[in-house]
């Protein structure tokens, strides 16, 4: 059977662990078989796609650092990858549907926060024939809500919670005044919509979004963040209520090596997804 030939928008962290997989066909000694070979890669940051290349055994013949001549390496491949940036998504994502390709994304954030996105995508991939990819990225549940989500769903409740230091930056906690480094017990910073959340908590919007999308949407979708000095990792706890009953999830995550705000998982989800799309029996919702 002919690879799924394969194109990579953004060399960071995700990009770098989902080429690997697929170059190497395996993960830490575990045998994937996804039949797909990488065509291209694109970063913005050229010594990006330098340093990944090192560690891969074949290297795509086509690096770019833009979109530039984006029409003709689409051509190259069947399925292209972004895991770069919300603005990627745009760029990237859109040129792909138009010429029929099918996409993954992982800057989901942008789904939600660039009004009238989602549409455009579920409309161009409609009259294409195409499939649109977002991985479960760092949270799990999304099939227990898909599931819940036909009969009729009640309530999706997010709680992140994260060191404090994993707040640093965070422009509305500057404006609160919240001295970050003065907690020493749980402080809840902030309670209300996913929508708002996003707005506010830009780094947890890519989990907030996935929720959204598979769930009740953004506004009836409920979030938590907490800082909390006791935790290690960030941990995702998320509880849905529907006609279904109840489900309650935690995740705990490792971070990336490579971006200490990128969960493992995310990539691993990405690496799930493709050999979701190449193997023939497909378990899970
Ligand atoms: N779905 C999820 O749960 C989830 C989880 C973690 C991260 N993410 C998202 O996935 C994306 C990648 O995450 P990461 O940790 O690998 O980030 P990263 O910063 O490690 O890597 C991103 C790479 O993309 C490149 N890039 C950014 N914008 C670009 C553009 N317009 N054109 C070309 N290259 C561009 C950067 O130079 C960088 O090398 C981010 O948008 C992040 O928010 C999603």
């Amino acid at each position: 059977m002919a690879k799924i030939r394969v194109g990579v928008v953004g060399c960071g962290a995700i990009g770098s662990e989902i080429c690997r997989a697929i170059d190497r066909d395996e993960v830490n000694g575990r045998e994937l078989d996804l039949g797909m070979e990488l065509k291209f890669l694109i970063d913005k940051h050229p010594e990006k796609i330098e340093r990944l290349c090192k560690r891969l055994r074949k290297k795509p013949s086509i690096i770019k650092s833009d979109s530039t001549e984006l029409d003709i390496i689409l051509e190259e491949v069947d399925l292209i990858i972004e895991c770069a940036s919300q603005a990627a998504v745009r760029e990237f994502v859109i040129p792909a549907l138009k010429r029929g390709k099918e996409v993954m994304i992982l800057s989901v954030g942008a789904l939600l926060c660039e009004p009238g996105l989602f549409e455009e995508i579920e409309s161009i991939s409609k009259e294409k024939g195409c499939k649109v990819y977002v991985p479960s990225g760092a949270v799990a549940g999304i099939d227990g809500l898909k599931s819940g989500a036909i009969g009729g769903i009640q309530s999706v409740e997010l709680t992140t919670r994260k060191p404090p230091s994993g707040f640093e930056g965070n422009e509305y906690v500057k404006e609160r005044g919240i001295d970050l480094f003065s907690i020493k017990k749980k402080e809840m910073l902030f309670m209300g919509s996913a929508k708002d959340a996003e707005r506010l908590f830009p780094e947890n919007v890519n989990v907030a979004a996935s929720l959204s999308i598979a769930g009740i949407g953004s506004e009836a979708t409920k979030v938590k963040i907490v800082a909390d000095p006791s935790a290690e990792e960030n941990v995702h706890e998320i509880v849905v209520k529907g006609e279904f009953g109840k489900l309650f999830v935690r995740v705990e995550n490792v971070p990336s090596i490579a971006n200490p705000k990128t969960s493992y998982l995310a990539a691993l989800s990405a690496i799930a997804t493709l050999k979701s799309i190449s193997y023939s029996i497909r378990v899970g919702t």
